[in-house]
């Protein structure tokens, strides 16, 4: 690694523009995020999160402007940036007919690594999944797959990992599934950028939150700078009356483990 390279934020967006025909999607992104940690880039849908995140990763040009990632310039130095990145798109992309431990084995393989099968198992083990390991994917639930997508990522140990929308169509406790995980890889030190829609995700899971807007970063901060930027908050007595996610978790249990059948309101 050359000195600009640990010296310059994990990823440096200036200036970027890209339309789509008429569509002006991207009016001049200004962006650094700091290596490690969570950067949540939040967005309606169609504000160009996607966009962002394939232009990053290599897969789509700007317009105008120009990204950096891991010290490498997107356009010009397009084979170091794939080497310094992984990609979790918004759907995933596991094979439905290996088994969880297949999957692994074959990305390690593709990608020239020395024991594929002990890379497999010690993944296999972060994301809980040893026991669903043996078997086909057909047979996993909308959260494993998801962990087994973003374990999949992960092998080669690419220092900034992209993950688009990792958690939409999931059920609560899986998304608690996956934010544990990409917490873990955070503190591991790898920079980790999420776009999601959901603003409990960024509030629970990022250590700096942008928010993309008509084309540009209209905010960039901690969640603490974030909420300064409204006036101080009220002091009201209310009864405090659970949301339905804390309804939902405290029966079914958080982990989906030791849920309990329990009826709410009928003799069944
Ligand atoms: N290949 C394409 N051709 C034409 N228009 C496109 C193309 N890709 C994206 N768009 C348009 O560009 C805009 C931004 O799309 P993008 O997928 O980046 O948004 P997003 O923020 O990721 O949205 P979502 O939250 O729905 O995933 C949308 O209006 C979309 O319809
Ligand atoms: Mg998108």
């Amino acid at each position: 690694m050359t000195v600009d390279q640990i010296q310059e934020p994990a990823i440096r967006v200036q200036g970027l523009e890209k339309s789509y025909k008429e569509l002006r999607v991207l009016r001049g992104v200004d962006l650094d995020v700091a290596r490690g940690g969570v950067f949540a880039l939040l967005g309606s849908n169609g504000a160009g999160k996607t966009t962002v995140v394939k232009i990053l990763s290599t897969l789509l040009r700007a317009d105008a402007g120009t990204a950096r990632v891991n010290g490498f310039d997107v356009a010009e130095q397009a084979a170091d940036v794939r080497e310094s990145i992984s990609l979790t798109g918004q759907f995933a992309a596991v094979d439905e007919i290996l088994t969880g431990r297949e999957n692994l084995v074959l990305v390690a393989r593709l990608r020239h690594l020395e024991h594929p099968g002990k890379i497999a198992d010690d993944l296999l083990a972060r994301f809980s999944l040893t026991e669903a390991g043996t078997r086909r994917v057909s047979t996993y639930s909308g959260g494993m797959r998801r962990r087994l997508d973003i374990a999949m990522s992960l092998i080669g140990d690419p220092p900034v990992i992209f993950l688009d929308e990792p958690t939409t169509g999931l059920d609560p406790q899986a998304r608690i599934e996956v934010w544990q995980a990409v917490r873990e890889l955070a503190d591991r030190g790898t920079t980790v950028l999420l776009t999601t829609q959901y603003l409990d995700e960024a509030e629970h899971l990022a250590d700096r939150i942008a928010i993309l807007h008509q084309g540009r970063i209209i905010v960039n901060g901690t969640l603490a700078e974030l909420k300064r930027l409204l006036p101080p908050a009220k002091v009201e007595y209310v009864e405090k009356q659970p949301t339905l996610e804390d309804v939902f978790l405290a029966l079914v249990g958080d982990d989906g483990k030791n849920g309990h059948d329990r009826n709410v309101g009928t003799n069944a």
